[in-house]
């Protein structure tokens, strides 16, 4: 297959407009197109049609039992295709459009092989202003995994969409760099309670603002046991593993320095590094991912980063172990999974 590669920076101008009717139309007849949204790149396919979700698993070699993400335009869409309730309006109205997925029961409209069987259905509203446009031109919901191949991380480029899909999707559209860079945060309804299945950019604080009740499903944090059934398909697969082992050290910022001082000596390292750590770490391959504090640089940073640190050919990588509280909860549950749980106390 051949695969045609688009840039769009502004989707208002006629050129884009044009763009985005053929990429519409590539989707209304069965094709896929990858598109960019504020989380990461999605890998798109017509959302109503059984066999375009069979499409998509097969372009990026995903499992098909692990289900898609329905993408649509306007939060009240999600009437056509779920059975929604007065929390979900309360969400919409928070966060929506924006980086938030929410899990209901679904109706008959949505083709079984885009939720894998599963009675539920996954909706999102992107504020990305080419994902808006393109699913308004396609006039229904488009069905979007990220558009990496399985097992490598979430791309927030179209290099990195590139690198993995060429020949694999009839369009790319390079929209310029994922602005928030970690996939959007994914709860469930159950009632009038919230469970985190996938924590990202709207973060538990944010969400409490809307749910007074919100409980995070254990594999968010922790490894799950071989028998142990995931409330999300998507939690049991074994994630983003660099080829060098990733090792995250939990410590004080200068027993942590202290640490890696001496691993530059005896082992070929690379560190995904504080930015004003670097100058007390020469000898390493040094990945900047933003100020201690700035979570939101090193969410956006994250899968670029790795993705860089596997091209060194180190012999490990090291990270600091994120917190726990904020943003921190995204960045910790994607880099305990590419780590394999690998955690050091220093
Ligand atoms: O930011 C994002 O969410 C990006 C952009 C493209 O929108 N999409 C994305 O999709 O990250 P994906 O397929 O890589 O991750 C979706 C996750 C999977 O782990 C899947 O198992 C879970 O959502 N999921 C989808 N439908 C579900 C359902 N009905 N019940 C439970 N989990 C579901
Ligand atoms: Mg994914």
């Amino acid at each position: 297959m051949t695969t045609e590669f688009v840039k769009i920076t502004d989707p208002s101008v006629p050129e884009a407009k044009g763009i985005l009717e053929k990429a519409a139309d590539i989707v209304r007849s069965g094709g896929l197109v990858v598109f960019p949204t504020e989380t990461v790149y999605g890998l798109g396919g017509c959302g109503t049609d059984e066999s375009a979700a069979k499409k998509i698993y097969a372009a990026k070699g995903r499992p098909a039992d692990n289900p898609l993400i329905l993408h649509i335009a306007e939060p009240s869409e999600a009437e056509d295709y779920c059975y929604t309730s007065p929390l979900y309006y309360e969400l919409a109205k928070a966060f929506m459009p924006g980086p938030l997925t929410v899990i209901m029961p679904k109706k008959d409209s949505v083709p079984s092989s885009v939720t894998a069987g599963l009675d539920t259905v996954a909706l999102r509203c992107p504020e990305h202003p080419v994902a808006n446009a393109l699913i308004r031109a396609v006039g229904s919901p488009i069905a979007a995994p990220s558009a990496n191949l399985s097992g490598k991380p979430s791309p927030t480029r179209a290099d990195y969409v590139f690198e993995d899909m060429n020949g694999r999707v009839d369009m790319i559209i390079d929209g310029g760099e994922s602005e928030i860079g970690l996939e959007s945060t994914i709860v469930m309804i159950k009632g009038d309670k919230l469970i985190l299945l996938r924590p990202g950019a709207i973060t538990c604080d944010a969400l409490s603002l809307v749910a007074k009740n919100i409980e995070i499903a254990p594999a968010v944090l922790e490894m799950l046991s071989e028998d142990e059934k995931p409330l999300s398909p998507g939690m049991k697969y074994k994630h983003y593993a660099p080829d060098s082992p990733l090792v995250l050290l939990d410590g004080e910022e200068k027993d942590v320095v202290n640490y890696l001082q001496s691993e530059i000596r005896l082992k070929k390292c690379a560190i995904l590094c504080y930015d004003d750590e670097a100058g007390m770490l020469e000898g390493a391959c040094l990945l900047p991912v933003g100020k201690k504090d700035d979570l939101t640089a090193q969410a956006h940073s994250l899968f670029t980063l790795l993705r860089d640190a596997d091209k060194t050919g180190c012999d490990v990588i090291y990270a600091h172990l994120p917190p726990k509280t904020g943003l921190g909860l995204a960045l910790y549950n994607r880099m305990i999974r590419a780590a394999a749980h690998t955690i050091k106390k220093v």
